[in-house]
């Protein structure tokens, strides 16, 4: 009993925050001037969405930012999930016992972080160099030492994972993946306020392909109050999904769309892990000396790379 009280509090705190109401929606996507929060308002420092403009990424051979090796997933394939038409997305929430649901760590988080809930933009939030997706889904982590008030308070409170999706009239098998999964929980979400709960999703098929090429940096909430307490990791890799899911979502009752505004770059650095950092062996790295040998054998790679590209 203890634990599903503390999880129904948990709950209302990340409805509160991350302005999932069981009384409807309190804002709109169509009036971004009236969001409710100093930082939504006045504008912050670090705030989201962003356009990523490559040529400005840092690859981080260093290890400034991206400092815990390679991004490990743990518990992503049977996740227990209630699902929600909270009147600006379609959300998916890991329901059951705490210590059963997804985590991730490593890459450019200190801590190990726990899946909330998933959630879909369309069109995508983020951009690469001015382009944008169809789709955005954003992957919620609470710092696990945190409870939830905690965590927006903390620069480094939550971690969101985005994957882009592309859509494509006729999928291979291996691309259709995504969209069965959830497809058939899609029709049961079209009002505002409509849930279920019970499902057992894969959320492996919903991440990208490539777990370890991604861009990271430090922002903010990209819905009210937009605390600035976000790891941003975002896959350049999209997943796909079908024309007909895509046309679902579109009649899905949110409003015209759901995606914030793209903010002023400001006191952002997006960093990308070097391909090299990915593939170099633990024993190497520990090693500093070596280690530098090997970055810069590696950046010298890359630029002899660019220069005959
Ligand atoms: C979160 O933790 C802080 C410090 O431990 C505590 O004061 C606060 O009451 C907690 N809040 C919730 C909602 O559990
Ligand atoms: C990298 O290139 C610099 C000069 O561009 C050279 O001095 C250095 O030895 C090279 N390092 C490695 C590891 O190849
Ligand atoms: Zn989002």
């Amino acid at each position: 009993m203890f634990v599903e009280k503390v999880y129904i509090i948990v709950v209302m705190y990340i409805d509160l925050f991350l302005c999932i109401s069981f009384y409807g929606p309190i804002w709109s996507y169509d009036d971004e001037s009236a969001w409710p929060g100093g930082f939504c308002k006045k504008g912050g420092k670090r705030q989201s969405p962003i356009n990523i403009q490559t040529n400005n990424v840092i690859k981080d051979f260093d290890r400034q930012f991206i400092k815990h090796g390679s991004l490990k997933f743990i518990g992503y394939e049977n996740v227990l999930s209630s699902g929600l038409n909270n009147g600006h997305t379609i959300q998916f929430s890991t329901e059951g016992y705490t210590d059963m649901h997804p985590t991730i760590t490593g890459g450019p988080l200190k801590y190990t972080y726990r899946l909330e809930q998933l959630h879909f933009h369309w069109l995508s939030e983020h951009s690469i160099d001015g382009v944008k997706f169809p789709m955005e889904i954003h992957f919620v982590h609470v710092r696990k030492d945190l409870n939830i008030s905690e965590a927006l308070n903390k620069r480094d409170g939550l971690a969101i994972l985005a994957v882009f999706c592309n859509v494509q009239p006729d999928l291979n098998e291996n691309q259709r993946e995504a969209s069965d999964e959830i497809m058939q929980h899609i029709p049961l979400l079209m009002r505002t306020g409509r849930r279920f709960s019970g499902a057992i999703l894969n959320l492996r098929k919903l991440l990208s392909p490539k777990k370890n090429s991604y861009f990271s940096y430090l922002g903010s909430l990209t819905s009210p109050e937009c605390n600035e307490v976000v790891v941003w990791i975002i896959f350049d890799n999209p997943i796909y999904i079908s024309d007909d899911l895509y046309r679902l979502f579109g009649k899905v009752g949110i409003g015209r769309h759901n995606f914030r505004s793209q903010q002023k770059i400001k006191h952002h650095q997006v960093y990308q892990p070097p391909d090299a950092f990915i593939t170099t062996p633990k024993a190497v790295i520990v090693v500093k000396d070596v280690y530098k040998h090997v970055t810069q054998f590696f950046q010298n790679i890359t630029r002899q790379v660019r220069s005959t590209s």
